[in-house]
Formats: structure tokens, C-alpha cells, sequence
């Protein structure tokens, strides 16, 4: 008998390294954590738990069939939860093609190896297997003010390499629940904020900016909206999905915290102000930049089906989640020494290099 565990892949990035962490605290099965470690993941962010007896880690790529077959054949999981993914929207437009390979072809992989494994277990394991397939909602497109939130029936309109890659993702793990009856659950969720997150993305950046002293970039006219969820309330989520969720089904996962990147910007500064305050206020470092091309204008999720079938809710408002993470990146200078490295800057360099101060 080998002890009940799960395999997690991406587990190293920003939310898969919250889930593994919130999992060994809430739940009783072993975890192994399968991640290629690309610039977005970083086993600093794990390593509080590194010599827990519940968690191991194998350096793979969910391309790779065969070592992933092997894995799966070797644990005996009675579940999958599929982070890995390239996630950076700004990536994406200046190189889909990782996108393309990890996202869909990645994801369409690690269907097949789950699929050889999940088809000769035994009647009862094969009922309670499940492929838990984490994604976004920006597979659903751009909504204009005024729109009602996305729902698990807004149809598919991804507009950036990054959206249509996972959205590529989605329509496989629906068909291999169709077609093979692959016990299959998505969610998709809003932009998470928290603990960990690579500073590539707009509140970590805004946060590393501020205090360097460095301009802090808002594309455009700063009025994009994004529904923020705090990450310990996502991985909650996707536990209760794991849990509850019905397979065939997807779950929309979301803060309902719209607010626009101006008013996020905004906020991190007047916190900064209160915590480390400077001669100047932070906000006068606020440069609006020019805007990412194809710029969904504005995100939001109707989470109802989360909270009526699976019995979720947020346990954090955006005022109480955005003071945790800011105080978590003032916390934590070594983990953020451990990701500023000489590539990272070189991605600043190259995303923000021709934007300009508007
Ligand atoms: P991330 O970029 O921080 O981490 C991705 C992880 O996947 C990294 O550890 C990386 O090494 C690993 N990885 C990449 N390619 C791989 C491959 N081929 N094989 C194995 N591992 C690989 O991403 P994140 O922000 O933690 O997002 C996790 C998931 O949640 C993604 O699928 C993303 O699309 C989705 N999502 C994220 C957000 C968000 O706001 N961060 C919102 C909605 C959905
Ligand atoms: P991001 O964190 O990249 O997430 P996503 O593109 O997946 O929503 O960006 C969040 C919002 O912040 C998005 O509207 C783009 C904007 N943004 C800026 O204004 N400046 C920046 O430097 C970055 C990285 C993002």
C-alpha cells in the first residue's frame, strides 16, 4: 500500500508554491511537486517545507511523456493539479512560442500521460481520480464597464498569445473528459496577489520599484481593471474543488475586488508611505507608460457557482490581503534577493526599455 499522495506540477511558481505550502498544513496526503524550475520558479519559495516527510520534488518538464508516465506509474496519485504553465501576459507578446509549447502542447502531454494511467486503474481508483487543471479567466476576453462578470457560460475570446495558449489548454482537458470521461475539473480565476509572486507582475513590480526609488510603470491611462483574489483564498478554492467539484465542470474563481490598476498602484504607496516612509511619497514615482498591445480593459468574475456548490469564500478583502503582501515583500528581502537576479533585470530592460514616461 503506498500512502495516499498527489502530484502538483508547477509547484515552484507563485500560487502552486502557496498551494503546496496551505496543502501539508490543511491536509493529510503527501505532495510531489513536479516543475521544470524555469525563471518562474524558485525553490526558495518551498523552502520551509523542503524536509517535510509529506513533500518531494522531481525536476521535470510536463512535455516530457516519459518521465512523467514514469512518475505517475512510480506514485500512484489519486490526483493531478496542473499549475505549470508560462503566465506572463508582456512574455507572451514578445515570445509566444514557450507559451504554445508548455501551455497547450505541455498540457496536451501530460493529458496523455494522466489518460494511460487513469484508464487501468481499478473501477473505484478511476471514480475517484481527478485532474484538477488550474486556469484563467482572461480566457474569457475583454469586458467593457458596465458588462456583467464573467460566468462559467461566457464564452471563450482570448485575445493575447498568453489567454489563447491557456485557453488552448482548457478546450483539451474539456475534450478528455467528453471523449475519454477523464474525471476533469477546471477553474478558472482572476489576477492573485499575495506571498511569492515573481515581480514581473504589477503589484510585486510596483512594490521592488518603490523601494529602489525606481519609476513605478502603469500602462496606459491606468484605468484597466482586474478583480483581485488573494492567493490563500485561491488555493482554497482549488482545494474545495478538488474536494466537492463536480468533473465536467468548470469554476470560476474571483475576489469580486475590481479595481483599476491607478487605484492598486495607488494603495501599495500609501502603505509604503505608513511602513517605510520617505522623504517624498511613493506615489510621486507613478509613470504611465505606454500601453501593452491588445490590453484587455478589464477582468471580472462571477465566483456564485464556487461559493453554491463548493461552499467557498474569500477569506480576505483587498485591504486586508494587499497590507499582508506588502508587509510579506518588506519581510522577506532574501527570497526577494533570490529572484532579482541579472535575467530578471534583463526582462526589465527589455519590456520596459522603449515604453517611455507618457
Ligand atoms: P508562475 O509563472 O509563477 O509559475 C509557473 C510554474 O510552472 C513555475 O514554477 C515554472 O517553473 C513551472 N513551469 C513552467 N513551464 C513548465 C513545464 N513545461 N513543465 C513543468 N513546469 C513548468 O505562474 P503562477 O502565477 O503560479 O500561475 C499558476 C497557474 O495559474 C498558471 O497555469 C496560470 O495560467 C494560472 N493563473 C495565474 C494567475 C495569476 O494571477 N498568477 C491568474 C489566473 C490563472
Ligand atoms: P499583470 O500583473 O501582468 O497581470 P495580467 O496582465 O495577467 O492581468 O498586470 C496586471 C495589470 O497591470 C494589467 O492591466 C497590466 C498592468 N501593468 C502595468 O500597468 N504596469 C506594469 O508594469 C505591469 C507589469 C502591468
Amino acid at each position: 500500500m503506498t500512502e495516499p499522495c498527489i502530484i502538483v506540477t508547477g509547484g515552484a511558481g507563485f500560487i502552486g508554491a502557496n498551494f503546496i505550502q496551505q496543502w501539508i498544513a490543511a491536509e493529510s496526503a503527501a505532495v510531489i511537486n513536479l516543475d521544470k524550475l524555469t525563471y518562474a520558479g524558485n525553490p526558495e519559495s518551498l523552502r520551509d517545507i523542503a524536509a517535510h516527510p509529506r513533500y518531494s520534488f522531481v525536476h521535470a518538464d510536463i512535455v516530457d511523456f516519459d518521465v512523467v508516465a514514469a512518475l505517475l506509474a512510480k506514485c500512484r496519485p489519486y490526483a493531478v493539479v496542473n499549475f505549470a504553465a508560462e503566465s506572463h501576459v508582456d512574455r507572451s507578446i514578445h515570445g509566444p512560442g514557450d507559451f504554445v509549447r508548455t501551455n497547450m502542447v505541455g498540457t496536451f502531454q501530460l493529458l496523455e500521460a494522466v489518460r494511460g494511467y487513469w484508464s487501468v486503474l481499478s473501477a473505484d481508483a478511476k471514480k475517484n481520480f481527478r485532474f484538477l487543471h488550474v486556469s484563467t479567466d482572461e480566457v474569457y476576453g475583454s469586458l467593457q464597464a458596465g458588462d456583467p462578470p464573467f460566468t462559467e457560460r461566457t464564452p471563450y475570446s482570448p485575445n493575447s498569445p498568453y489567454s489563447a495558449s491557456k485557453a488552448g489548454s482548457d478546450h483539451l482537458v474539456r475534450a478528455y473528459h467528453h471523449t475519454y470521461g477523464l474525471p476533469a475539473i477546471t477553474t478558472n480565476c482572476s489576477n492573485n496577489y499575495g506571498p511569492y509572486q515573481f515581480p514581473e507582475k504589477l503589484i510585486p513590480l510596483i512594490i521592488l520599484n518603490a523601494l529602489a526609488g525606481k519609476p513605478l510603470p502603469v500602462y496606459g491611462d491606468g484605468m484597466n481593471v482586474r478583480d483581485w483574489l488573494y492567493v490563500g483564498d485561491h488555493c482554497t478554492a482549488i482545494r474545495l474543488a478538488l474536494a466537492r467539484g463536480r468533473v465536467g465542470e468548470t469554476y470560476n474563481i474571483g475576489g469580486d475586488n475590481e479595481r483599476t490598476n491607478i487605484e492598486v498602484v495607488r494603495t501599495v504607496c500609501k502603505i509604503l508611505d505608513a511602513q517605510r516612509p520617505q522623504a517624498q511619497p511613493y506615489a510621486s514615482l507613478i509613470t504611465f507608460v505606454t500601453d501593452r498591445p491588445g490590453h484587455d480593459r478589464r477582468y471580472a468574475i462571477d465566483a456564485t457557482k464556487s461559493r453554491a456548490e463548493l461552499g467557498w469564500r474569500a477569506a480576505e478583502t483587498f485591504a486586508s490581503g494587499i497590507a499582508k503582501t506588502v508587509r510579506w515583500y518588506l519581510d522577506n528581502p532574501d527570497w526577494v534577493q533570490s529572484v532579482v537576479t541579472g535575467a530578471y533585470r534583463t526582462w526589465l530592460e527589455k519590456n520596459y526599455r522603449d515604453r517611455g514616461g507618457r
